[in-house]
């Protein structure tokens, strides 16, 4: 009689469990990775959402926010360890595959959740979302990452920094090498400082508000908020610090637009374009670039208070629309119009104060999006450069002699800076025009570290603030 082999009892099968935080965010990474959408607008849809079904609470939602910030921010140094224990180029991972593994990475090297759970929670992910057969493989990829701590896998992905300073910062830091060096430039100095400001770019920034003057008042907004979930800005008088899950649209004042949401150096650069000296009149003000409105609203109150009128100009009619919606109910004359800022719908010398808060590659705003600086590309600054010039040749011609014009970017990146301004200055692709520098650093009170002028460049690592930077320029002629 023949004997049948005899078969291993195959395991039962089991259903993958679905875990609604861990799903959200790879939802979210495919969201960024697949139609580049910025992870900042994606998120708080789907946390709605997910906020209405019932087992999703706050800690779920802190959790998958920390789950997509983390990974995306990180990412390029989760690559280059990811890279170190799969079989095949990192190009030839499927990108739905890399965003798991990418997840667990961010769990396993990044957050304090424990090895097995880091690695049973990511291979459950990829049962449900990729399937059986690539569970497999992100559980082997995963035991491979877990072998090491972070700092560990740093000593072996990153060159050593007396061989290769920026590549070495970059990695451990999680930049890419050109953004490193162009940070660098911008900030000068030896090591702690450049350590310093990426690793600022690294950390969630604070929710900080803006009480817009003559309609609420920063006392108001402690009040609104609980004294213990809000502090008094740093450096504006006008702003107040959130702490952190507060809800800034929870807030009566904010509700009805008499305060928003403004970083305080985004509220420095339009205070002082504001409190500027001008010789003459005071009454017509300019924002040439204004979507989405934050500045304008502010600049819109002060004008409000002097008697002045705000033109807030924008290109992009729906970003128009939404500086619009920012001005509503501003007390005093406003305007809002959607036109290019290169092609003026005004006179020239029409104006007293013009701001150009120019298009730029956020570099100075890393830590609000944390896709960015995977994204951006050095070529960029090519296509920036020339609307840059153009946009500030247009706003000193449309400011009269005596006026001040603001030129502000959210980058430090030099190309974007002081170039712009000195090629300006010096009639390069155009006229050459006649101005005097004002120093921008009395303007700002009371805030330290601001150079050697006259020109301004805020630094998260120093000031809390976006890297903002501003020059003010009076028209001499
Ligand atoms: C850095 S954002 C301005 C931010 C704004 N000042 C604020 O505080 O909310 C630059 C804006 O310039 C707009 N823009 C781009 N090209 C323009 C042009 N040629 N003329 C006018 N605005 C333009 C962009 O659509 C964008 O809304």
């Amino acid at each position: 009689m023949s004997q049948q082999p005899r078969r291993r009892p195959s395991k039962p099968y089991r259903r993958p469990q679905k875990d609604p935080v861990r799903i959200l965010a790879f939802e979210a990474l495919r969201a960024v990775d697949e139609r580049d959408a910025y992870a900042n607008l994606v998120l708080p849809p789907l946390l709605r959402k997910a906020r209405e079904g019932a087992d999703f609470d706050a800690r779920d939602a802190a959790l998958a926010t920390e789950l997509v910030y983390g990974s995306l921010r990180r990412q390029g140094t989760y690559d280059a360890i990811i890279a170190q224990c799969v079989d095949r180029p990192l190009r030839e991972v499927d990108p739905p595959v890399l965003d798991v593994l990418t997840l667990g990475a961010h769990q396993l090297l990044g957050t304090r959740i424990p090895t097995h759970a880091a690695v049973s929670a990511s291979v459950e992910l990829a049962r449900v979302v990729l399937g059986d057969g690539r569970a497999k493989f992100v559980n082997a990829v995963l035991r491979k990452v877990a072998a090491h701590d972070l700092d560990g896998w740093l000593e072996r992905v990153a060159p050593p920094y007396d061989e290769d300073p920026e590549e070495h910062l970059g990695i451990v830091h999680a930049h890419p090498r050109w953004v490193v060096s162009a940070l660098w430039d911008a900030l000068g100095g030896g090591r702690a400082g450049i350590e310093d400001l990426l690793e600022a770019d690294n950390e969630r920034p604070e929710v900080t508000l803006v009480a817009r003057p003559g309609r609420s008042t920063a006392e108001e907004l402690l009040v609104a908020a609980g004294e213990d979930s809000a502090l008094p800005g740093r450096w504006s008088p006008y702003a107040v610090r959130l702490a952190e899950g507060g809800e800034p649209g929870a807030l009566e004042p904010v509700r009805e637009g008499r305060a928003g949401v403004q970083d305080e150096g985004s509220q420095l650069v339009a205070l002082a374009l504001a409190n500027a000296p001008v010789e003459g009149t005071d009454r017509a003000w300019l924002d040439g670039c204004a979507g989405p409105g934050g500045k304008a609203a502010l600049l819109a109150a002060l004008a409000a208070q002097r008697g002045a009128a705000l033109l807030a100009s924008e290109k992009q009619p729906h970003r128009a629309r939404l500086v619009a919606r920012a001005l509503d109910g501003n007390p005093g004359p406003y305007a809002v119009i959607a036109a290019d800022g290169t092609r003026p719908a005004w006179r020239a010398g029409a104006f007293d104060r013009v701001l150009v808060d120019v298009p730029c590659t956020g570099l100075g705003a890393l830590r609000r999006r944390p896709e960015a600086r995977w994204r951006r590309r050095p070529e960029d600054l090519d296509g920036f450069a020339p609307l840059q010039r153009e946009l500030l040749r247009q706003a000193l011609e449309a400011v009269r002699v005596g006026g001040v014009v603001g030129y502000a970017t959210c980058s430090p990146h030099p190309a974007e800076t002081r170039a712009v301004v000195d090629d300006v200055l010096k009639g390069r692709g155009g006229a050459p025009v006649e101005v005097e520098w004002i120093d921008a650093r009395p303007l700002m009170p009371g805030v330290p570290a601001l150079g050697d002028g006259p020109d301004v460049q805020l630094w998260p690592h120093l000031h809390g603030t976006d890297a903002m930077y501003l020059a003010l320029l009076r028209r001499t002629g």
